[in-house]
């Protein structure tokens, strides 16, 4: 379907959800226990007087944690559908671009960064990499991604591939930008992190940008950037959208 014809048809971006099987756990456990406090009375009468005491005070901690688990999955869920969003165009926005540059969005999974990257580069160009884990976002897959890309209306200068960040498929100095959000934290190890933070090295051209939304390792991040020779480094104050707090890195390569 053309691009004019799906924003004639009022079709908007998906881009998913996080960690689902998280939520999901967080939202099945808080409801259990949220309904075994409210059924905790009907069960005063079948136990001895001596363990009622205990028993209400088991239902209204069952009762708190539950509550907590499942306001932790709406907060998640915001988080996705709306917070990343707004973080996506605070990052984007503060970006110095020309509007020509070749961009790369490392782990793009349903092309968050892709789309937002390709609409402030009118005459650029944008390639979205990823492999596609289910586990670290909902219904994940080119598909999904290009489907957004075209909805947004920028399938002419975006792309996405099939491409582990450990291994980038692109020559040395072909990027004037590359971005990436909450996508590096999935490489367990610290010295995938930094193959991955090579990897983009190697791909940016001098003078340029780095931006990398991420939870956990944002520090090491810019600490590497700095041993690196980065100019301007600069690390975010925390971002609570997904509860664990979300550092942005930004950089230049000199
Ligand atoms: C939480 S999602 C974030 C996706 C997107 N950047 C966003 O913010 O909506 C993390 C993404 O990283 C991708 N990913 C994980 N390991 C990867 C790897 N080794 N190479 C490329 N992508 C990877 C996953 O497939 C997933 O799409």
């Amino acid at each position: 379907m053309s691009e004019r014809k799906s924003q004639a048809r009022g079709e908007r971006p998906d881009y998913g959800v996080d960690a689902p099987d998280v939520v999901r756990r967080f939202l099945m456990v808080g409801s259990v226990a949220i309904v075994l406090q409210f059924a905790a009375p009907s069960l005063l009468a079948l136990v001895p007087v001596s363990y009622a005491q205990i028993l209400q005070g088991t239902a209204r901690s069952l009762g708190w944690m539950g509550y907590g688990f499942v306001a932790t999955a709406c907060l998640m869920l915001w988080g996705s559908r709306v917070g990343k969003l707004r973080l996506r165009d605070r990052v984007l926005d503060a970006l110095p671009w020309r509007g020509d540059e070749r961009v790369l969005d490392v782990g793009c999974g349903r092309g968050l960064m892709t789309a937002g990257a390709a609409q402030r580069v009118p005459n650029g160009q944008v390639v979205g990499i990823d492999v596609w884990r289910r586990e670290d976002q909902a219904r994940n897959g080119p598909d999904a991604a290009r489907r957004n890309l075209r909805i947004e209306g920028v399938a002419a200068r975006a792309e996405v591939r099939t491409a582990d960040m450990r291994r980038l498929p692109f020559d040395a100095a072909s990027f004037d930008a590359v971005v990436s959000s909450w996508a590096l934290h999935h490489l367990a190890g610290s010295d995938e992190r930094l193959q991955a933070l090579h990897e983009i090295d190697r791909v940016l051209k001098p003078g340029g940008r780095v931006a990398l939304i991420d939870i956990r390792h944002g520090r090491a991040y810019a600490a590497w950037l700095r041993e690196r020779g980065y100019a301007q480094v600069r690390v975010s104050g925390p971002n609570f959208l997904f509860l664990v707090p979300t550092l942005t890195v930004t950089a230049q390569k000199r």
